[in-house]
Order: structure tokens, then C-alpha cells, then sequence
């Protein structure tokens, strides 16, 4: 159960001196799953941690942030409107942090504040675990904005055939091709970039994807970055889009739904990518121990 109260908005480290204390800072945070989410997994791994929530005002992260840690907190993830300032608070970067471009989660090693980026590893991990052959599979990414961008490395590792980014500006679309073309080649991906306009003209070669992952903030906004021509471009039953998003059925997956196709909202994300910074917190061997497909299956039925 969960048993947080209002005050847990200001989960300060103090306020449990017993346990290992972390926290999601986010504006708004109220209804973040992640004290939930890690509260399963530290009863799972048999760890004594508290996992509170932190809504900082805007332009405030780091002095949230460096108050909890100096209060003796061990880990923050980050959610939005914050993944940049994290980005800028944290003294080291890993090399995912750095190719994503912004950073969810922070932890501190050799008293330096780290900062890392799951995300996009959350997303494949999600996809595998739903039986998705990521390996010479034909993906199209919509998007070029940060959710885009911390999925492009997780995804092109996994050796897809092709990877399509196409969004609403071409401009975007193409800076991120670019940024990642040495990745794409090193991994045999073909990788190219599209406005979502090309999308419905056939004769531009697009022809059905195997995976389309929503990474726009179109959904949030009740609208689908696709037209109807465009999705009949797309989908065959056969594809499987993924939608970011999680808690409803979008606009974008409808459109799938309307084509045969499998869909998925991205709350199997939410929990991979949970898994993972708590992996990085508690030590990776937990991951014997912890069960992240629980997890979401009880998120799931409570959700209900
Ligand atoms: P996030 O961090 O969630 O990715 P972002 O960096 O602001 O947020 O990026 C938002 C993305 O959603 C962009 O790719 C944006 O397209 P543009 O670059 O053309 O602005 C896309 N987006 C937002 N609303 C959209 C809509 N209604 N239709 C299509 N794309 C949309």
C-alpha cells in the first residue's frame, strides 16, 4: 500500500534518520508512481530505504537538490520539468547521461553527485520484455524532443535494421540524426530523419514499421503527431506502436488499435527505468531479487 501523505512532498532526509532515503523531484508531483513503484521493489530486495516525493518550484531544483544531499539523501530521479537541471547540477555525467541529454536520476559516488539517464534503457527493456525483436526490426521514432533523444542510444544498440525519427520540424529531426549518426553506423542501423508531413506521401519509401514509438507530447494534449493517412502508411497488424505516455488510451493509439496493430502505453517504462536507477543505487546484483514485470502487473490491476 501506499502509505505517503502530503507532507512526503517535502521528503527531507532527516526525517528518517533509519533509512537510506531517496526521492522524485518533479512540478507537478503529486501523482508521480514512483514511491510506489520503488516501495515494491525494496520490500522485493529486502532494503531498508525510504522513497519519498520532492515538487520544487521552478528554477529552485538545485537548491532542492543540494539540500537533500546535504542533508544525507543517496538518490534523486528526476522528472519533468527537471531533467536538464539535473543535467546541470550533477558534477559527473555517464556516457548515457551525456547522449541523452538530460539526466533522471543522481546519486552520489566518491562524494561526487553522478548523474545518469534510464530512460531510454527503461523503453528497450520494456519493448524486450513484451516479446518485441528489436534486432533488424524497421522502427520509427516520432519526435525530436528530450523523451526522442534519451530513447536514440538505448534503441539504436539493440541493432535495429533502420531507425526513422521523423517530427512536426524537420530541423530538430535532422540535428538529432546527425548527433547520433556515428552510433547508427557503428551499430549497422540505418538512420535517417522525416517531418511527419513526408509520412504520407508513399512515394517516400515509408512504408509499414515493425515498431512506431510515440515520443511527442501530442498525446498529453489529447491529439496524434500521425494523420489518418499517414497511420494507414504505417500500421499493419503486424506493428506494434508504443505510446510514451501512460494512463490512457491516446489518440495515436487508437489510430493503431483502428489498424489491427498491437499497441502499449509506456507504463512499463515508467517501471523499467525505476528498476534501473534503483539497480544503480542498491547494487546491480538485487536485480536477482527484484521482479519489475510484478511490479507493473500490480500497478496495472491497480490502476483499474
Ligand atoms: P519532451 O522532453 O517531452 O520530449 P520537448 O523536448 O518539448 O518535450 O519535445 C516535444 C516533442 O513533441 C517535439 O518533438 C515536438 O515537435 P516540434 O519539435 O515540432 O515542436 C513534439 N510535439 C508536441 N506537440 C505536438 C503535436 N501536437 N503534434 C506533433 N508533435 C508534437
Amino acid at each position: 500500500m501506499n502509505s505517503l501523505s502530503i507532507n512526503d512532498f517535502h521528503t527531507m532526509p532527516n526525517d528518517f534518520p533509519d533509512l537510506d532515503v531517496y526521492a522524485v523531484v518533479g512540478n507537478p508531483i503529486a501523482h508521480s508512481k514512483s514511491p510506489v513503484i520503488h516501495q515494491r521493489f525494496a520490500e522485493q530486495a529486502k532494503q531498508k530505504m525510504h522513497y519519498g516525493r520532492i515538487q520544487a518550484e521552478l528554477g529552485d531544483f538545485a537548491k532542492v537538490a543540494k539540500s537533500f544531499f546535504a542533508a544525507g539523501g543517496m538518490g534523486l530521479n528526476i522528472t519533468i520539468p527537471f531533467k536538464l537541471d539535473a543535467q546541470a547540477f550533477a558534477e559527473v555525467l555517464t556516457p548515457r547521461a551525456q547522449l541523452a541529454g538530460a539526466v533522471n536520476t543522481l546519486y552520489r559516488q566518491n562524494s561526487q553527485i553522478f548523474g545518469d539517464n534510464t530512460d531510454g534503457a527503461g523503453l528497450v527493456r520494456d519493448l524486450l520484455a513484451q516479446g518485441l525483436q528489436l534486432r533488424g526490426a524497421r522502427i520509427l521514432l516520432l519526435g525530436a524532443g528530450g523523451a526522442a533523444r534519451g530513447a536514440m542510444g538505448p534503441l539504436l544498440e539493440q541493432s535495429p535494421k533502420q531507425l526513422i525519427i521523423a517530427n512536426r520540424s524537420s530541423a530538430k529531426a535532422n540535428d538529432l540524426a546527425q548527433l547520433f549518426g556515428g552510433l547508427a553506423k557503428t551499430n549497422g542501423v540505418e538512420l535517417a530523419s522525416s517531418t511527419l508531413n513526408e509520412l504520407e506521401d508513399p512515394k517516400k519509401g515509408h512504408t509499414p514499421f515493425e515498431l512506431v514509438i510515440n515520443a511527442t507530447a501530442a498525446g498529453l494534449s489529447g491529439e496524434s503527431p500521425l494523420s489518418a493517412q499517414a497511420a494507414d502508411n504505417i500500421f499493419i497488424p503486424s506493428s506494434f506502436a508504443y505510446e510514451m505516455v501512460y494512463g490512457k488510451s491516446t489518440a495515436f493509439m487508437q489510430q493503431a488499435l483502428q489498424r489491427g496493430a498491437r499497441v502499449s502505453d509506456g507504463l512499463g517504462m515508467l517501471v523499467e527505468q525505476a528498476a534501473d536507477a534503483f539497480l544503480i543505487w542498491r547494487g546491480a546484483k538485487l536485480n536477482l531479487m527484484i521482479d519489475p514485470r510484478s511490479v507493473l502487473a500490480k500497478l496495472r490491476h491497480s490502476c483499474d
